[in-house]
């Protein structure tokens, strides 16, 4: 990449941010508890880097990729919440919370059962203490490598692993099909039957994302 389009990347990461952070304090904030959950939390992570504190995570795992932190944008998880028509009454698998701020909207907006499994200790000690400030029932943290885990059955798993090897996919692939048949489960940028044929893409629309915009897909066993 040029000198010039990574000044432009930057830029337009910067402002796509600003622009979704506006969107956030218009919409959501109406929300007395989200609105008290979110300032917590940015407050905490003024003192944190997520970034840098994903990457002394994976430096000190010798993993040989380091930069593999992302975050769904809010108003594209609600996109993504509004299509799957997740309701109050379902159960919600998250592999991956990182900061754990989607978790939150959706406990909010939603208030759907929500397991959230992160392996970063970090982002999982944060989590926990925001959700028992807050005393919020509907949410349960794990600390845990998803790859080591059976899941429990659950209505959704969402999956935002747009920079996992196909081999960590084929491991979740085989995780997700002991699993109850009908389990939807919402994947970033690529569908499940482009590694398993048993799979089924149900819906699929398009996203946006701070570097771009991408599918999401609904994919059932
Ligand atoms: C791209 S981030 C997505 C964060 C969040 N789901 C979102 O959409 O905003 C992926 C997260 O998965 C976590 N992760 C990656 N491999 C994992 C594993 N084996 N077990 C548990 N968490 C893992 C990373 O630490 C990171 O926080």
């Amino acid at each position: 990449m040029s000198t010039g389009e990574l000044i432009k990347t930057y830029f337009g990461v910067k402002f796509f941010n600003l622009k979704e952070e506006c969107y956030v304090i218009s919409n959501y904030y109406k929300k007395i508890s989200f609105c008290l959950i979110d300032l917590l939390f940015h407050f905490i992570y003024l003192f944190i880097n997520p970034y840098r504190v994903s990457k002394k995570f994976l430096k000190e795992k010798n993993e040989p990729n380091l930069h593999l932190y992302g975050e769904t944008p809010l108003s594209t998880f609600e996109t993504i919440i509004k299509e799957a028509k997740i309701l109050p009454t379902n159960s919600f698998l998250e592999l991956g919370v990182g900061r754990g701020r989607c978790s939150f909207w959706l406990s909010q907006f939603v208030g759907c059962s929500i397991q959230s499994v992160e392996w970063v200790p970090t982002f999982h000690h944060i989590a926990s203490l925001i959700s028992k400030i807050f005393r919020l029932k509907n949410i349960s943290h794990c600390c845990q490598d998803m790859y080591a885990m059976n899941f429990k059955n659950t209505d959704f798993i969402f999956l935002y692993g747009t920079c996992l090897e196909d081999r960590e996919i084929l491991c979740l692939i085989e995780k997700f099909k002991k699993m109850d048949r009908g389990v939807k489960v919402i994947s970033i940028s690529f569908p499940l039957n482009d590694y398993d044929q048993e799979f089924k893409t149900i819906e699929k629309f398009p996203v946006l994302f701070p570097w771009g915009e991408t599918e999401c897909f609904i994919n059932v066993y």
